[in-house]
């Protein structure tokens, strides 16, 4: 089994700054997935879903997903919705571990608001709207192997919980 560090959570939970942490620390590469799937593309994940739709910008996320998780000593910040697929579960699980980072609601809307390259979000990042996704999506988010709620913590204290507890 991979050693690697998988980081899975809604958007605005802090995935990307954690991960970037985690790595420098582990001296491991980061790994953002997002990225990966910009780079291949050639597209923002904003275009890829408006040109392609989301089931396409799923399946490019799983491709990447299973061939990033076939390379070790890595931390992987994954989008909000690459969880849902348990294919994607699985590779995750198969590959190393999985830290669920977490937000308050009222923290991921402040986090989120404003940012017009989350196209799942763009119409609407109400914390209606927000609570309803994280419903949908808690069991997906549950199915890890370590929780951290990030509320009101700096990036190097959420870095520090993850390091301690693994
Ligand atoms: C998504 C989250 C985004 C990105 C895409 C879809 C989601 O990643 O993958 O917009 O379904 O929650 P971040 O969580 O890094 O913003």
């Amino acid at each position: 089994m991979k050693n690697n560090i998988f980081l899975t959570g809604f958007m605005g939970c802090g995935k990307t700054s954690v991960g970037r942490s985690l790595a420098q620390r582990l001296g491991w590469s980061f790994v953002d997935l997002d990225q990966v799937i910009v780079d291949r593309a050639g597209l923002s994940i904003k275009e890829i879903f408006a040109s392609q739709g989301e089931q396409a910008f799923r399946a490019l996320e799983t491709a990447a997903l299973v061939e990033v998780a076939s390379r070790p000593s890595q931390v992987v910040s994954t989008g909000g919705g690459a969880v849902i697929a348990s294919e994607n579960r699985a590779a995750m699980r198969a590959s190393g571990r999985i830290v669920n980072l977490t937000a308050s609601v009222e923290t991921i809307a402040a986090r989120v608001t404003g940012d017009s390259e989350r196209p799942l979000l763009a119409a609407d990042a109400s914390v209606e709207r927000i609570s309803s996704m994280l419903e949908g999506r808690e069991r997906f988010y549950a199915d890890a192997d370590l929780r951290i709620d990030t509320t009101g913590k700096t990036v190097e204290a959420v870095a520090s919980e993850v390091l301690d507890s693994l």
